[in-house]
């Protein structure tokens, strides 16, 4: 037995032991691939890895997401792996990284299968704040009175980077809305996403903008009262970092946020691996316009 995994909370979290050299081993990855499904977000404690072994985890995963030259702070010095990182001379649009202060999902405004997992590793921590939060999206639809599981179970929910971005920057300038609309679409996605094993999640998030078929402050008002509940603290991890520390989550049924942080030192390498599923499309034009009405 090369590692260990041992749960956080009855709900969510795993730190898994293991050492760098057994990153790579079949049973190691066997493991991680399994235990994502239980426990949403995984963390190897001070490992240390270096970007081509971060990367070489991500390819035994699954295909990484290929981010060369598509989004500000990619391929600063390797191919694939992203800074997050508010200083200007390594991400030349910290805008874009001040949205993960808020709940969202990693890739859902973009038309593809949504994104499996994202690993992030630790490189160089801030003075203060900083902790990422995880919320179970599954724990958080399995829990849900039944009365509104029937209620919800059929709704399609609008998402778009405008959504996402509206408590960073408040109302866009035209310049930027049009950059957004380059970066990404409007997609419709089930509220309650049933994937190919029969398991159900929410797919909520800070880019969630209104409920297709309702006026948009209805739409909004449910969404964020879901929010508030898929983020009630038994569904929520909390990881409190250390430099080196590697921290993977199941991006399709998981959320997750940072607790704001200003110091531009805090560096994280971030790599992505490709989902198959695709749960939703496309938004409709109709449906987009009538969440922004109000009756
Ligand atoms: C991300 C993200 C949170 C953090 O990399 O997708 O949301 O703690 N990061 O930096
Ligand atoms: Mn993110």
């Amino acid at each position: 037995m090369t590692l260990t995994v041992e749960p956080v909370k009855p709900l969510i979290g795993g730190i898994v032991h293991v050492s760098p050299e057994h990153l790579l081993d079949d049973e190691t990855i066997e493991t991680v691939r399994s235990e994502l499904e239980k426990r949403g977000v995984l963390v190897f404690p001070k490992i240390n890895v270096s970007d081509e072994l971060q990367l070489a985890f991500t390819d035994k995963l699954g295909d990484r997401v290929n981010f060369t030259r598509q989004v500000p702070g990619s391929d600063a010095e390797t191919n694939d792996v992203y800074k997050i990182t508010l200083d200007r001379k390594l991400n030349t649009e910290p805008d874009y990284v001040l949205g993960t202060f808020f709940w969202h999902i990693d890739g859902i405004t973009i038309d593809q299968p949504l994104p499996k997992a994202t690993v992030l590793s630790a490189r160089h921590l801030s003075a203060s704040g900083g902790a990422t939060e995880f919320a179970n999206l599954y724990a958080a639809w399995d829990r849900l009175p039944e009365d509104e599981k029937r209620e919800y179970e059929n709704l399609t929910v609008v998402h778009c980077v405008e959504a996402a971005v509206r408590p960073v920057h408040g109302h866009p300038s035209e310049e930027r809305r049009a950059r957004y609309k380059a970066m990404a679409a409007v997609m419709e996605q089930p509220l309650v996403w049933t994937h190919e094993d029969g398991r159900k999640s929410l797919l909520l998030g800070t880019h969630a903008d209104g409920i297709v078929g309702m006026p948009g402050p209805h739409g909004r008002a449910l969404l964020a009262r879901l929010q508030q509940w898929a983020a009630q603290p038994d569904f929520v991890y909390t990881h409190k970092w250390n430099v080196g520390d590697l921290v993977i989550w199941n991006n399709q049924g998981v959320m997750h946020r940072v607790v704001p942080y200003t110091d531009e030192g805090r560096v994280m390498h971030r790599t992505t691996i490709a989902g198959k599923e695709k749960p939703g499309h496309k938004a409709e034009e109709a449906n987009v316009e009538r969440i922004y009405q109000i009756a």
